[in-house]
């Protein structure tokens, strides 16, 4: 076993919770931390091989030993960077050796990056794309040549609700996720129209993981999540329930009730969350210092499944949540009003440049 750790070679025919899921082959890129890792205990639970993929070798090789407590049939840990093809093949190649075959692969690998868009460095926000989108193209690239083989396998794409509503300040993480989602649906199309392998989009609201402490910030301020948070264990019972009754798209979270307002009244629903998130999400917290997250290198940090946001903290989230909610409503209903005022209006002033609260 060159190159990856193996966990309990003795238990690949035990019993299981779940019997479909009983050695079914899973793969996981981005199971070192947060819903990946999340994702890789609950397959784990049901006596599922899993295949862990993340950059960091000691966080992966901790991953695949939990796993193996939990259940798994057997863990094996490949370290891989998603966004090298050479590197994914090798990665899809080792679990068809280790297994004979790849049942489910879920892209989960994944960074944002904050801040004005022109303030981040072009080449963090090219590498968040190829990490993102490319990288689950890569995974999937890998993985249909098996899944072909035996016209079955579930390919899982974790896109995010910031591939339904557009967020501001973080341009390149929506285009990533937008385009990821136009790719998982192309792609399950025409796979549905020639073959039996499914391709799944999952688009949870904000979670309670360390991807803020990964992501890229040149905000000048911490980050501080969106609520109300999900629980990454409760995303990852989903992913598994999607897994083995595969569907177009999972929305996760009660934020998706606002998607019928960007339908409905994009631009007035735009410009409120581009405040908002000026405001309140960029805006806020205390002065920081800019970084690249993890994006271009891996961070020892955050190698658990939760951001570690305090139970105060997020009591406190969650009344913003409902304040946010309310101004929303009210927000769009006077600009839709007022906009019937400014139709005749001279727009050609110069523009206010927007500034982040405290930059
Ligand atoms: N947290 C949220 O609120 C939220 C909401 C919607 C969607 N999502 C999406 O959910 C996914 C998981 O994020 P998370 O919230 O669980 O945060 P996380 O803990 O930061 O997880 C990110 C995972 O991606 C891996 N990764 C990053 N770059 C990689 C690369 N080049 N190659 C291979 N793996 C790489 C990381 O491992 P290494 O650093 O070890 O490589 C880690 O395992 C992401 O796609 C994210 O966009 C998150």
């Amino acid at each position: 076993m060159n190159g990856y750790y193996q966990t309990n070679p003795d238990r690949a025919g035990s019993r299981s919770i779940v019997q479909s899921l009983r050695n079914a082959t899973v793969v996981i890129a981005g199971a070192s931390s947060g819903m990946g890792l999340a994702t890789a205990l609950a397959f784990a639970r049901r006596g599922a091989n899993l295949v862990l993929a993340a950059r960091r070798p000691e966080a992966l090789g901790r991953a695949a030993r939990l796993c193996g407590e939990a259940g798994a049939a057997r863990a094996l840990a490949v370290p891989t960077d998603i966004a090298d093809p050479a590197q994914v093949g090798a990665l899809a190649r080792a679990a068809v050796e280790a297994f004979g075959g790849i049942d489910i692969w879920v892209n989960m690998a994944g960074l944002g990056a904050f801040g004005p868009f022109e303030a981040i460095p072009i080449e963090v926000q090219a590498r968040l794309v190829a990490v993102n989108l490319v990288g689950a193209m890569n995974g999937a690239h890998a993985a249909l040549p098996h899944m072909l083989r035996r016209n079955r396998g579930v390919i899982v794409n974790m896109a995010s609700i910031g591939a339904r509503i557009p967020q501001p300040f973080t341009a390149a993480y929506t285009a990533s996720k937008f385009g990821l989602a136009g790719f998982t649906d192309s792609l399950r199309y025409e796979l549905l129209a020639r073959s039996r392998v499914q391709v799944c989009g999952v688009y949870p609201s904000f979670v309670d993981t360390p991807a803020l402490q990964h992501a890229a910030n040149y905000s000048g301020r911490a980050l501080r999540p969106v609520p109300p948070l999900l629980d990454p264990e409760e995303v990852a019972e989903r992913i598994v329930r999607l897994a083995l009754r595969p569907r177009r798209a999972l929305h996760i979270g009660t934020p998706h009730a606002l998607v019928p307002a960007f339908w409905l009244a994009p631009e007035a629903a735009g410009r409120l969350m581009g405040r908002l998130a000026a405001r309140f999400g960029l805006g806020s917290g205390p002065r920081a210092a800019r970084t690249d997250g993890a994006l271009l290198v891996p961070m020892a940090e955050g190698a658990g499944l939760r951001g570690g946001w305090a139970a105060a903290e997020r009591r406190w989230e969650r009344q913003i949540a409902l304040g946010a909610v309310v101004a929303a409503a009210v927000g769009v209903a006077a600009f839709v009003i007022g906009r019937r005022g400014d139709l005749g209006r001279d727009t050609s002033q110069p523009a206010r440049p927007l500034r982040l609260a405290g930059r």
